[in-house]
């Protein structure tokens, strides 16, 4: 993409890379482009506490470093750490609490043949464990 191509190159800088976010806005359709998006606070109604429960019983720690979760160790997937602060979900889907639930509950929909297997999470989990991984900033 020639926009980004010359933010890398530095000059004037600030001009192009609202450039930059303009594109990918009119590329991906994304309603907002800010470096500090995805930064949500936890569903009303669901329970951080709980979640971090749920994220350990599924055991997501064993393809993903997570703080906060033991033995959250993984290497197969990207590590989580400041998930709060993410502006994507897996490249794709912009960083909101229903993408996030979706994708916890459906990755092989959003991405098929991805390494992430649906693991049959009913949607309070997903809610749950979608408010701790937003308190990971
Ligand atoms: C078998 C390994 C595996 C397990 C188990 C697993 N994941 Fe993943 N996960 C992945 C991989 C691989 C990706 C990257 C997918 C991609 O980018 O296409 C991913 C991506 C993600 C992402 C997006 C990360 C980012 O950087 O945008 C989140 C959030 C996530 N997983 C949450 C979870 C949660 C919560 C659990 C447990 C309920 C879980 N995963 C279980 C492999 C796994």
């Amino acid at each position: 993409m020639k926009t980004l191509a010359s933010v890398r190159k530095g000059k004037r800088r600030s001009g192009l890379t609202r450039l930059a976010c303009a594109s990918l806005i009119a590329t991906v359709g994304v309603a907002a482009c800010h470096s500090d998006r995805g930064a949500e606070l936890p569903t009303s109604g669901a329970s951080a506490e709980r979640g971090r429960q749920r994220i350990e019983a599924y055991g997501c720690g064993s393809c993903h470093m997570i703080p906060g979760i033991g033995d959250a160790t993984g290497l197969v997937g990207p590590s989580l750490e400041n998930f709060g602060r993410r502006t994507f979900i897996a490249g794709r889907l912009p960083n909101s609490r229903a993408n996030l639930v979706r994708w916890i509950m459906k990755p092989q929909s959003v991405a098929p043949g991805n390494a992430m297997p649906n693991l049959g999470i009913n949607e309070r989990d997903a809610r749950d464990i979608s408010a701790y991984l937003y308190t990971l900033r």
